[in-house]
């Protein structure tokens, strides 16, 4: 009896072996500080739990089309609108997923053939790379430039655009980064993906989560890249909802024929009640977006001051998301050691940088989307244990 070698060949993540080493210590009585998540600490807002529940009393809890709910694909569509992206037909360019990561899988699944390339801006988030592999394909990592909050370069893209190039996929607000990719950025991806036919999936994930008056730009408001991309966004971190297991991927009519397809011989569909919380969540009022972006931005601010102030550590600039991208080169010789070391001798736990692909060797994610007390707790922790590894070694 073996796995299939799909799945033997992916590697156990870093962010997972933190993750058990985090249960094993807190089992054995330990008092840790967890800011390697990505989950947000508030809870649902009431008036989309409440859609849910009146969902649930009206019976909605049968299968439901594969696609989605017609209002709830409506409300998606005019959201979009909005944003200046008109014209989406909702009946035949959105599915509604059991959360965004499974709308990039079936995206992934419905569009890659064996051995095509995909192109990752690194470092990006853990999951694309084995999804990637997942459906059959290559994950071709291109290093983002480090002194521009990792964003991507048009001449490092076309670098690495091989024959079997068939997509690129791009993630602004970025996690782990924090980097908010400006209209130029997107653009010089915009060019590579035109000249070489590539599809770009854009993984929308975090556009709400955004700092200082900034907006994110969408790769949907480039008109001439219709044919050929898919948005991806979820429900998950804007509306604290990770639990719910809800988002979607809008993608041109006749790929997501496939992408269809692929749902309906896998979750089937998205369930209802969710849907009537996620309807909830796009009709209703927007305040708990705003109140929990404006505390995203203080704990930011709270964070990025510390990190700065101390000799051992350093950080990226953080225009979104919760995440902050600590250089800990100082503390250790690589990711995985840092955060070993601040875990056993600090008690707090942020994410190896390794777990994001090349690039991030020398940084841990620290995740903001933990409350004050434990905020202000983790990060007296991180200092105190950055400033103990100055003095173990006389620096
Ligand atoms: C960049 C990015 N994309 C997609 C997701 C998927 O979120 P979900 O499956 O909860 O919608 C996450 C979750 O952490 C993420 O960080």
């Amino acid at each position: 009896m073996c796995l299939a070698s799909r799945v033997a060949a992916l590697e156990s993540p870093a962010s997972m072996e933190l993750a058990q080493r985090v249960r094993e210590l807190r089992a054995a009585g330990v008092q840790l500080i967890d800011m390697s998540t990505g989950d947000p600490d508030f809870r649902t807002p009431p008036h989309i739990v409440e859609g849910a529940e009146r969902a649930l009393r009206g019976g909605r809890t049968h299968y439901g089309p594969a696609r989605g709910d017609p209002e709830l694909l409506e409300a998606i569509a005019e959201r979009y609108a909005a944003r200046g992206m008109e014209g989406l037909d909702p009946a035949r360019q959105i599915v509604v997923t059991p959360g965004g990561k499974q709308a990039i899988f079936v995206t992934l699944l419905a569009t890659l053939n064996p051995c095509d390339e995909v192109l990752l801006v690194s470092p990006c988030w853990l999951s694309y790379a084995d999804m990637v592999r997942l459906c059959g394909g290559r994950p071709v990592f291109v290093a983002g430039d480090s002194r521009r909050g990792f964003r991507v370069t048009e001449e490092a893209l076309e670098r690495h655009v091989g024959k079997r190039a068939r997509a690129v996929i791009v993630n602004s607000p970025c996690n782990p980064t924090g980097a908010v990719w400006e209209w130029e950025d997107l653009d010089a991806v915009r060019r590579v993906a035109l000249r070489h036919g590539l599809m770009v999936i854009s993984d929308e994930t975090y556009d709400e989560i955004v700092f200082d008056g900034r907006r994110a730009v969408s790769m949907g408001e480039f008109a001439d890249m219709r044919d050929r991309l898919f948005l991806i966004n979820s429900f998950s971190k804007t509306y604290a909802m990770t639990g719910w297991r809800i988002g979607y991927v809008i993608g041109p009519a006749e790929l997501m024929r496939g992408v269809l397809r692929a749902q309906q011989n896998t979750a089937t569909c998205t369930a209802a009640f969710v849907q009537a919380a996620a309807l909830a969540a796009l009709r209703g009022p927007q305040e708990a977006v705003r109140t929990m972006v404006r505390e995203y931005q203080e704990r930011r601010d709270l964070v990025l001051g510390k990190v700065r102030n101390c000799s051992r550590l350093d950080c990226l600039p953080v225009e979104g998301t919760f995440y902050v991208l600590v250089n800990v080169s100082a503390v250790a010789a690589d990711s995985r050691a840092a955060s070993a070391y601040f875990l056993e001798t600090g008690r707090v736990a942020l994410t190896p940088g390794a777990a994001y692909g090349p690039g991030a060797e020398r940084f841990l994610r620290l995740s903001f989307a933990v409350d004050r007390d434990s905020l202000h707790q983790g990060m007296a922790r991180l200092i105190a244990a950055a400033e103990e590894a100055e003095n173990r070694s006389g620096g």
